[in-house]
């Protein structure tokens, strides 16, 4: 098969013929890779910059769409041909209450995780890809020219996780922090379909605010952030108007531990406050008060990824028409082109704009 290959960090993708993989027995699937997203930070983990553990050479990319091409014999309802998604996230099998976990092709995380990413090792920039059978979900039939739109599935179920962990209800006040970026914007559009009462979406990039409110219409609020805790609070609570039941964080790396508090603290009594942004300044000290939390009775909690239940659910979701794939702007480009398609990402990262490697 080809692939892209990253033979070691700092070198761009060269494209290379792999064996294709094997089905070595029960608990695995191959799948023709049609379409993977390239996300906007892919340089910066392929330059080694982002510190990802990956053992190279590797063809990377985490998740995408694809058809089954052979099932492993215990699989009971795959079919060759069957258009599905693939899940990035792969957990080992055997410690059920603390699984260690890698995203294929992507970066295995700890140590510990090791074995996974040598026997799962390649990602999706590829024309085939062996995956468990666990973490292959059918979507149903589709036009091959919409594949790559269904990647979108995979920027949508991040922020799907985080709100099903925060158990997000109708009617619910909830706020987005750093609701201009790629998973904000997509947490405001998966919150907006679930049918939260209003979603205040705070960002600092007063375009992209003013289109967020545009696109949604009422129920979302945005909210331009000055940098001042106190007084972004304020701005957030006034958006709100009226108690916030949950705050979803999608801050990056760069955030301050105040800017990730201007929302966290406006959380009502018993609210939840869900991180999945990647807050690092200051080691990631959120700097949150004992006695505030306690006396709010505050959760906090922090998710990565999803559960596979949500999987399904989002793909019923897109079916019934609450989530519009076709809100997403997409640059297709062949795997041949994987290079430019990386810093096509980076250079095109906003949060309704997708990259899309077409193998
Ligand atoms: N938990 C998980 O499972 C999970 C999964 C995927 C990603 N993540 C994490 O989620 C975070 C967001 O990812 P993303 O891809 O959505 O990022 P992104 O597209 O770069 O969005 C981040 C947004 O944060 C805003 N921002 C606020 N303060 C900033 C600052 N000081 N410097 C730079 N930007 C700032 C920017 O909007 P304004 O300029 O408008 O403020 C930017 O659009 C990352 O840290 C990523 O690692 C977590």
């Amino acid at each position: 098969m080809k692939a892209a290959v990253l033979n070691a960090f700092g070198s761009p993708l060269d494209i290379q013929t792999l064996p294709d993989p094997v089905l070595s027995g029960a608990g695995n699937v191959i799948v023709d890779v049609v379409a993977a997203a390239v996300t906007s930070y892919a340089a910066d983990v392929f330059n080694g910059s982002r510190n990802y553990l990956l053992e190279t050479p590797v063809a990377p990319g985490a998740g995408g769409i694809g058809r089954v091409r052979q099932a492993g014999p215990d699989s009971t309802r795959l079919a060759v041909g069957d258009w599905v998604f693939c899940e990035p996230t792969v957990r080992s099998r055997d410690e059920v209450n603390s699984p260690d976990q890698i995203l294929q092709g992507w970066t295995y995380r700890t140590e510990a995780a090791l074995p996974l990413h040598r026997y799962y090792h390649h990602g999706s920039f590829a024309e085939q890809m062996l995956l468990p059978t666990e973490n292959v979900t059918p979507i149903g039939d589709i036009d091959a020219a919409d594949a790559g739109r269904w990647t979108v599935m995979g920027r949508l179920l991040v922020p799907f996780g985080g709100l099903i962990a925060g158990d997000l209800k109708a009617g619910e006040t909830l706020v987005v922090n750093g609701a201009t970026g790629g998973f904000g914007g997509a947490a405001v559009a998966v919150a907006a379909a679930m049918g939260a009462g209003r979603v205040v979406a705070t960002g600092r990039n007063g375009r992209t605010l003013e289109e967020l409110g545009r696109r949604f219409g009422p129920r979302v609020r945005p909210v331009q952030m000055t940098g001042d805790e106190a007084a972004d609070r304020a701005l957030i609570a006034k958006a709100a108007g009226g108690p916030i039941d949950m705050v979803l964080d999608f801050l990056p790396r760069e955030a301050t531990g105040g800017q990730v508090r201007a929302a966290a603290l406006a959380v009502r009594l018993g609210g939840r406050v869900i991180l999945m942004g990647g807050l690092r300044g200051a080691d990631g000290d959120l700097g949150l008060n004992y006695n505030w939390l306690m006396h709010n009775e505050t959760t906090v909690r922090g998710v990565w990824m999803y559960r596979r239940e949500a999987i399904p659910r989002m793909i019923r979701m897109v079916r019934s028409g609450l989530i519009d794939l076709g809100q997403f702007q997409l640059a297709e480009f062949p795997l041949a082109e994987a290079n430019a398609a990386v810093a096509h990402a980076a250079a095109n990262a906003g949060p309704r704009q997708l990259t899309v490697l077409r193998p």
